[in-house]
């Protein structure tokens, strides 16, 4: 089956951007010329997917804003000859099918993916946390999407972390099917060194299917009071078959400063407007530090 729908929980509190994020939601935190959000809904339609489902909440409607049409804005441009300008702001919201759900307390990622149950029906559908930026040549959620169809189960992205890093990720105890594939076999959320399956660590996105609703909606909730999308997914993997993609790409969490910092040079980098002219820059001021 295709998969066609997303679900990007964007609730979070966001506490490790303040006071940045105090009234702008950190997805919308601008990365070069575009909001984080937008490199996520871009790796999203890349994928193939053509229907999604942002979980907001009440600090969060600048997202439902940026994808609606800005009629006076375009206009403007239009009659001061920016047409090129003018069709960019509204290609913005012709991107896919967005709609939105609110998640009314802030009670974990687990508790935000169940927003989700009557968007997606009775289908596969996929995850792509919103401060979770890929930078691939092949979509890092089509490698996910692939594995789905050709082993049919639900699928988790991961990469190898170090031994102190991996407590802040869910690590995956795994087995080898082939080339990047794996099955995953557990899964536990911030362990200890100690606790850990492996170093491998979940990274930002996940194809789930439908019977993860039931397990999220029965599951209690763990670290931090949260219902923890990793606790149902360790029950999800003991039922069904789940998957691990080793994928290809770079992944930033735009959640956090530094990492925020770094995929702004990144994609700064690539960027032809600007890369070029921060190239020299940053030459310069290394010779100068
Ligand atoms: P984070 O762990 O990054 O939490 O959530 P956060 O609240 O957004 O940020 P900090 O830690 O306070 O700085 C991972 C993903 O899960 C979503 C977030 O929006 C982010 O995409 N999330 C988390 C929800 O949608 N709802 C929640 O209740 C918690």
């Amino acid at each position: 089956m295709k998969i066609k729908k997303a679900v990007i929980p964007a609730a979070g509190l966001g506490t490790r951007m303040l006071p940045a994020t105090k009234t702008v939601p950190k997805e919308m935190l601008p990365l070069v010329d575009k909001p984080v959000i937008q490199y996520i809904i871009e790796e999203a339609v890349a994928s193939g997917i053509e229907d999604i489902l942002i979980v907001t909440n009440r600090s969060k409607s600048a997202m439902d804003d940026y994808f609606d049409y800005y009629p006076e804005l375009e206009t403007r441009l239009i009659s001061s000859g920016k047409e090129e300008l003018a069709h960019v702001v509204r290609s913005v919201a012709d991107m896919a099918n967005i709609f939105y759900v609110r998640q009314k307390e802030t009670q974990g990622l687990g508790h935000a993916v169940c927003r989700a149950r009557r968007f997606v029906g009775d289908e596969p559908f996929a995850v792509l946390l919103g401060d979770d930026i890929m930078m691939s040549e092949k979509p890092v959620l089509l490698q996910l999407i692939e594995a789905a169809e050709k082993y049919s189960g639900s699928v988790v992205g991961v990469q190898q972390v170090s031994d102190k890093a991996i407590s802040s990720y869910s690590s995956v105890k795994m087995r080898h099917i082939e080339g990047r594939v794996y099955e995953a076999l557990d899964l536990n959320e911030k362990p200890t060194f100690q606790e850990k399956f492996s170093n491998f660590a979940v990274l930002g996105r996940y194809v789930l299917t439908p019977e993860i609703f039931d397990i999220l909606e029965h599951t209690a909730p763990g670290r931090n009071g949260e219902i923890q999308l990793t606790d149902g997914l360790a029950q999800l993997c003991k039922i069904s078959r789940m998957l691990a993609v080793d994928f290809e790409g770079r992944r930033y969490d735009t959640g956090n400063m530094k990492g925020f910092l770094e995929a702004t040079v990144d994609f700064a980098l690539q960027s032809p407007e600007v890369g070029p002219w921060l190239r020299d820059f940053i030459k310069r001021k290394a010779e100068n530090l």
